[in-house]
């Protein structure tokens, strides 16, 4: 009996390409696993290509509900965003994918692994690092990094092996898409100058195309959790997708990023992540009002932390783990409502509140009910002036060298 290996399958040409060619190349039985994260294909019709292709099994395992809680709220709390401006939908589901790819491996008695990643990107990391993490003896091949095949020539392996080609391969991008985000490179878009063509986005209207009225969007957040829409409770899941459709209608969450890769290449991508764009801007208006000034710029240096080691594939490592702790206790207090104006491609924040609110109208009016005592001010003034003043008494005033001697 031949030896198995589990695939991470997607019904995509090269996932597809790889159940006949580990059987050629390797003599192994595929078991095809989709992971479905809601990438929002037809998953009966994947399942069905798989094992006409030659799958001896193939299975579809619905982890939404996984991949928004355990993963996809933790990144929200920890406001990770990759180099400010990719909230990581295609790496948060990779560790995802390679535990479940693992667990089913186990469990099939497989000696190994395989993913459709090439060897330029960073997915391959992701994949390899987390089954190495999570199984080291396991083996994890990647046939379109062995393979050597162009594009062209992965077609043509598919016309001659009666591999059915997807409809999307006549597109001229590469596309991959979750609840979190929708991810598209090549094409013309490798060309950093040109902008991206109206036939790149799916998610989202075009801004100039977008209701002339303003939307309005109240979502409720418990410990740093969104929980509500417009005053709806809505499990993770649902609320995510009603936000996509409700931001995407308005144009909001089109990102534009020419990003570094691990394997040390820029490269530019396109992403469409209109929930993602709306709960990181309102988790983060919540935070302003519950966390105190020096939590908050803590909090701003783990998230940088907190993003690389997502998109640099660490999912499964102790600092993940230290800094997640970090974070879940900073989210106590991040408890209540953020009412968000979605407009023509933008949106903003307009209004927020929590009972644990730090913000105190008491101290903050210059009406009448003012309590702060602007009295105090002199002396707190005085002290925290006093190293400047003595300094510049000994040794001359201190002054950036373009202002020297200027206004005088
Ligand atoms: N650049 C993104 C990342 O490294 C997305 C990669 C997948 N993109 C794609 N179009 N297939 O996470």
């Amino acid at each position: 009996m031949a030896d198995k290996v589990v695939l991470a399958y997607s019904g995509g040409l090269d996932t597809s390409v790889a159940v006949k060619w580990l059987k050629e190349k390797y003599n192994l039985d595929v078991i095809a696993l989709n992971v479905n994260v809601g990438s929002e294909r037809d998953l009966a019709a994947v399942r069905q290509k798989a094992l006409d292709i030659g799958a001896v099994k193939a299975l579809v395992e619905d982890a939404r509900e996984l991949f928004v809680n355990y993963f996809i709220f933790p990144a929200l709390q920890a406001d990770a965003l990759y180099e400010g401006q990719y909230p990581l939908a295609t790496a948060l589901a990779r560790p995802l994918m390679a535990k479940l790819l693992v667990g089913t491996a186990i469990k099939e008695g497989a000696s190994a692994v395989a993913h459709g990643c090439t060897g330029k990107g960073n997915d391959q990391v992701r994949f390899d690092v987390s089954v190495a993490a999570l199984a080291p003896d396991l083996k994890i091949i990647a046939p379109a990094r062995e393979w050597g095949m162009t594009r062209e020539e992965t077609i043509k392996y598919a016309q001659k092996h009666n591999i059915p080609i997807p409809i999307t391969v006549s597109s001229p991008y590469s596309i991959d898409a979750n609840l979190w985000g929708r991810s598209i490179e090549c094409g013309v878009l490798e060309d950093p100058w040109v902008e991206p063509p109206a036939d790149v986005f799916s998610w989202t209207r075009s801004p100039v195309d977008a209701p002339d009225k303003p939307g309005y969007v109240e979502i409720g957040f418990e410990q740093g959790i969104p929980v509500s829409l417009d005053g709806k409770k809505m499990d993770g899941v649902s609320l995510i997708q009603r936000l996509n459709e409700l931001a995407g209608e308005h144009g909001v969450g089109r990102i534009d990023h020419v990003e570094n890769r691990l394997v040390g290449i820029k490269s530019r991508e396109i992403y469409e992540a209109p929930a993602a764009t709306v709960l990181l801007q309102t988790h983060q208006a919540l935070e302003a009002m519950t966390l105190s000034k020096e939590q908050l710029r803590f909090k701003q240096k783990v998230a940088i932390e907190y993003a690389d080691l997502i998109y640099n594939g660490l999912w499964f490592s102790s600092l993940h783990q230290d800094l997640a702790a970090y974070v879940e206790s900073t989210q106590s207090y991040v408890t209540g409502t953020v009412r968000l104006k979605l407009f023509k491609g933008s949106c903003q924040v307009v209004g927020r509140k929590s009972p644990k609110s730090l913000y105190s109208h008491g101290l903050a009016t210059y009406d009448k009910g003012d309590q702060f005592d602007q009295s105090a001010s002199a002396g707190f003034i005085h002290i925290w002036g006093l190293p400047l003043k003595t300094q510049a008494q000994v040794q001359g005033v201190t002054e950036p060298k373009k202002t020297k001697g200027k206004g005088k």
